[in-house]
């Protein structure tokens, strides 16, 4: 079977599967203009953090394909739309900022556009490279066959290889240590029920999909052995954000003595911030709640309070899983 691939980059296109459609429909957004790229990080038809960054790496490339003339002012644009996209997963930065590295160092060169591809499909080759030895040091948590809870989407869809927290629960699985995956649904836009519920079908994984509020319950009868999610920054004490929901997970993981893993690649960690209050949370359109795929499910009228993502304080977290090694707090990585 194919692997599942979030982005490719083929014959100087972008190739997205566009994830709002997942699991319904399998279509893709095929692009070589960079404002297409970046409304399609808006929109989430390309999420997860590592994947934001791979697709706006090869974006800004795509800025500067056709241009003859202004290429300075053109790749500045486009890095500044691109920026713009999401504020919380630090990968965006990271990716945008090795991107215009190298076409400061080239930026003269005729053939800039075939460099800055090749540096897309570097960043995009380190992923796949993080995601997988992410899957093999994961399974050092593994005490036993063990029944998984998990929230958001952190497979291939969310990464540019094989993914992070879900890459995990797959080589566990594989070595015969995953009895069952409990998937948060993942309110609002249902990334648990819609493309975790996916990946884990078409891995032959069995699964049980859950409303992000039966945790709780779940944890108290027992069912949950242990945690695992991504994230979309780390930062140097530990504290992590992701998607909204997982700090409600950690607390009652606390509360229930479950151990919370945190897996991602170290291009989530952010070496500037300290503490998770200098994260910035990005806060989605209140239509997110009150419609599902276009249709209302309540008055447009009302206010809402949609933050996408929210942070999870260091010590509620067992361990921080990444390429490099399992660290456990106090954090140095
Ligand atoms: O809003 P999303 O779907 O981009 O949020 C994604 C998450 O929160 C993931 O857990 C995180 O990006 C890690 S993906 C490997």
């Amino acid at each position: 079977m194919n692997p599942i691939r979030a982005i490719e980059f083929n014959e100087d296109k972008l190739h997205i599967i566009d994830q709002t459609k997942l699991p319904l429909l399998e279509e893709y957004i095929i692009t070589d203009d960079f404002e297409r790229v970046a409304l399609a990080i808006e929109r989430l038809e390309v999420r997860g953090a590592p994947a934001i960054g791979i697709a706006a790496a090869y974006g800004l490339s795509l800025s500067v394909k056709n241009a003859k003339s202004n290429l300075q002012q053109i790749f500045m644009n486009a890095f500044e739309r691109l920026k713009r996209t999401r504020p919380t997963a630090i990968n965006l930065f990271y990716a945008l900022d090795e991107m215009k590295k190298v076409f400061n160092e080239h930026r003269t060169d005729e053939n800039i556009y075939k460099i800055l591809i090749k540096k897309a499909i570097e960043i995009h080759n380190n992923d796949i490279e993080m995601c997988d030895l992410i899957g093999k040091n994961g399974l050092k948590v593994f005490a036993k066959k063990s029944r998984v809870l998990t929230h958001c989407n952190t497979g291939a869809l969310a990464t540019g290889g094989d993914g992070t927290a879900l890459n995990i629960i797959k080589h566990a699985f594989e070595q015969g240590l995953v009895e069952l995956v409990y998937v948060d649904e993942t309110r609002p836009l249902l990334q648990g029920s819609r493309l975790t519920a996916w990946e884990l079908e078409k891995a032959g994984i069995p699964f049980v999909i859950n409303t992000d509020s039966s945790a709780a319950m779940l944890m108290k009868e027992g069912e949950v052995d242990l945690v695992i999610t991504g994230a979309d920054r780390i930062v140097l004490n530990g504290d992590t954000a992701n998607k909204i929901g997982t700090y409600n997970l950690a607390v009652l993981c606390k509360h229930h003595n479950i151990p919370f893993y945190v897996a991602a690649p170290s291009t989530s960690i952010d070496e500037k911030s300290q503490t998770g209050n200098e994260i910035k949370i990005e806060l989605r359109n209140r239509k997110e709640l009150f419609e599902i795929q276009d249709t209302k499910i309540t008055s447009t009228d009302y206010d809402a309070y949609c933050p996408a993502f929210d942070i999870t304080p260091n010590d509620l977290i067992t361990a921080i899983i990444t390429e490099r090694a399992v660290f456990y707090p106090p954090y140095k990585f």
